[in-house]
């Protein structure tokens, strides 16, 4: 089965199709992340003018990447159903994949998937990537402890199967990947994306680590908390905090911002080794699978990698290139979470949860 799948809930326009929920036949991107590196973050409207731009530009060239040579009537009779985004996210990015979706669904009469897109970042996983870890069909994975680390969400839920899912913990305030961006503008390392800053600044500081460099400590929030909550806006406060102590004593340089960032990284990866560790053992799932743009992390990797080494899970995160967000792993989950709805039963969801 071959589904195209639309994916605009953020700043990205992203169109791919997906053979089977596993093999991605193309898949294209393009992004307004450059425009919004110069304000520092996402401004909705702009984002959204940016994607009514792309979209068919986007939708075009993931259909001729596909289909070279095809007319447009042999296009659409290879395709046999359409799947989107419909939250959460901001709301005008949202409507413009939907509103293309539906059109192209009712014009070409195929099914239309409406898709979540915090579950579907976990679809990553069913993704053949250079043929390496990734869930191979007839691999029983279930039950699957999932982890799903994005910029506006920390989940984590069991999935029993396809659908199937229930909720045991998340964040109390910040998300990891919020907590990476906001520290990264408080050391001055803004740009539009602060994971990667800070994964860059604080290996750095790693290279270096003989050269009896400052040591910095900030809390592991919730770390030894009974449940499976997670709470990252203590640690932000506690940046604030240690960047107007080294501000005082003039001591704000790139060495105290590379240690910063080492500390951040170690804090919030320290955080989810142990807590992933407690929950493979309270649960006892077949796999564990993490997706989501912070897991593109290469520490949090190492370091979840390694729990599910010692208590013996298969270990599932998909390769970097799709962690962020992109359409593949929508199509993906939509051919196996197979619930095509009527358009008019389709709206925006904004503020969609996991489950
Ligand atoms: O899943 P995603 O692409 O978008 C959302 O749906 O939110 O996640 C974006 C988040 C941002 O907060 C970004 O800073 C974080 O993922 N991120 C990283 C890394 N790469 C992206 N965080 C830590 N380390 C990274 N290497
Ligand atoms: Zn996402």
């Amino acid at each position: 089965m071959l589904i195209l799948a639309i994916e605009t809930s953020c700043d990205e326009t992203a169109v791919a199709l997906v053979e089977n929920g596993t093999k991605i036949v193309s898949s294209v991107l393009s992004s307004s992340q450059d425009l919004h590196k110069k304000t520092g973050g996402v401004i909705p409207e702009q984002a959204a003018r940016e994607q009514i731009k792309c979209m068919i530009p986007v939708l075009d060239e993931a259909l001729k990447v596909a289909f070279s040579n095809r007319t447009l009537s042999e296009t659409v009779s290879q395709i046999d159903a359409l799947a989107v985004t419909y939250g959460p996210g901001l709301i005008g990015s949202l409507l413009i994949g939907i509103e293309t979706a539906k059109t192209l669904s009712y014009l070409w009469q195929k099914p239309l998937i409406p898709v979540n897109h915090l579950i579907a970042h976990l679809y990553a996983n069913w993704l053949e990537n250079n043929k390496v870890n990734y869930i191979k069909p007839n691999t029983d994975v279930f039950p699957a402890l999932c982890l799903v680390v994005s910029g506006g969400h920390t989940d984590l839920v069991l999935m029993k199967n396809h659908g199937q899912l229930s909720y045991l913990g998340g964040t109390r305030d910040d998300a990891a990947g919020e907590a990476f961006d906001k520290t990264a503008r408080l050391l001055g390392l803004a740009g539009f994306m602060g994971g990667p800053a800070i994964a860059a600044a604080a290996e750095k500081y790693r290279q270096q680590s003989e050269k009896n460099l400052p040591k910095i400590t900030l809390p592991r929030p919730m770390i030894n908390s009974e449940d499976f909550d997670f709470s990252f806006s203590g640690l932000k406060t506690a940046v604030v905090n240690e960047v107007k102590k080294l501000q005082q004593t003039n001591d704000f340089n790139t060495q105290t911002i590379n240690a910063l960032s080492y500390e951040i990284q170690e804090a919030i990866t320290d955080v989810f080794e142990k807590k992933i560790f407690k929950a493979l053992n309270v649960f006892k799932p077949k796999a564990f699978l993490v997706a989501g743009g912070v897991s593109a992390n290469l520490v949090l990797r190492e370091k979840l990698k390694n729990v599910c080494a010692k208590t013996k899970v298969q270990f599932f995160v998909p390769p970097i290139r799709l962690c962020n967000d992109n359409a593949a792993y929508i199509g993906s989950y939509a051919f196996f979470n197979y619930h095509p709805a009527p358009l008019l039963k389709i709206s925006a969801n904004p503020t969609l949860e996991i489950i």
